[in-house]
């Protein structure tokens, strides 16, 4: 799908059912039935190790009913996608949240949730196709995200898809890189075709 550039307000605006294509994957809005899959990698000890996160405990019929709640009323500083494959198939999930209007930045979270498609180029071409989407329909300058010091796949794959590491910051014991990616950036490497090519 073609998105046409425009001098919009930073804020995203709902999909209404569209999807955004990429390569291998098709990012969606958030639905119910990923619940299931949502609540199994919140549980999911490894998942968790990589996100410096605890694993959820929440019991599932508490989980669902947060989480129906949130899909009603979505916030204005979130905006969420479901990664599928180009089956259909639900894999992950990748975010914007601090959406903010006034600096216009958001911070960016992704995770490939099923083991099975990690380290195959989904990630990358998820990140790509979000980062793509952002610079073309909303008003935001700057997308920035955190990432474990260790966790050197995450890197790699943002590294390939432009963002640049600006920092590193220190929370709860664990040490985090920080990287961004300005639109500026991202106009000149696309221009390059930089980091999309396929695995
Ligand atoms: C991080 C994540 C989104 C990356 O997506 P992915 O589909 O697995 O990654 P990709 O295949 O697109 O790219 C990974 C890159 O890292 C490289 N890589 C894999 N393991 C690596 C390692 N241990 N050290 C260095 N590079 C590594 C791959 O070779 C690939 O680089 P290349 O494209 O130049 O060959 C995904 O692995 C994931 O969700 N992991 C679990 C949760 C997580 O780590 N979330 C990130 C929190 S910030």
């Amino acid at each position: 799908m073609k998105f046409r550039k425009s001098s919009t307000p930073a804020v995203f605006k709902p999909l209404r059912g569209s999807e955004i294509d990429g390569k291998r994957v098709r990012l969606r809005e958030k639905k119910l039935s990923d619940v299931h899959n949502d609540y199994a990698w919140q549980c999911d000890a490894e998942l968790s190790r990589f996100d410096a996160v605890q694993v959820l405990e929440l019991p599932f019929a508490l989980y669902l009913l947060d989480y129906s709640a949130e899909l009603k009323k979505p916030r204005r500083t979130r905006f969420a996608l479901g990664i599928d494959n180009l089956e259909g198939k639900h894999i992950g999930n990748c975010t914007c949240y601090e959406i903010d209007e006034k600096k216009n930045e958001a911070q960016f979270g992704i995770m490939i949730g099923d083991a099975e498609y990690r380290d195959k180029g989904y990630g990358r071409d998820a990140v790509n196709t979000m980062v793509d989407y952002v610079f073309q329909t909303t008003g935001l300058n700057r997308i920035y995200l955190k990432t474990l010091d260790w966790n050197l796949r995450a890197q790699k794959c943002f590294t390939g898809c432009g963002f640049t590491p600006c920092g590193e910051t220190r929370r709860n014991g664990y040490n985090f890189v920080l990287m961004e990616m300005y639109k500026e950036q991202w106009e000149k490497g696309r221009s390059g075709n930089k980091g999309d090519e396929a695995h």
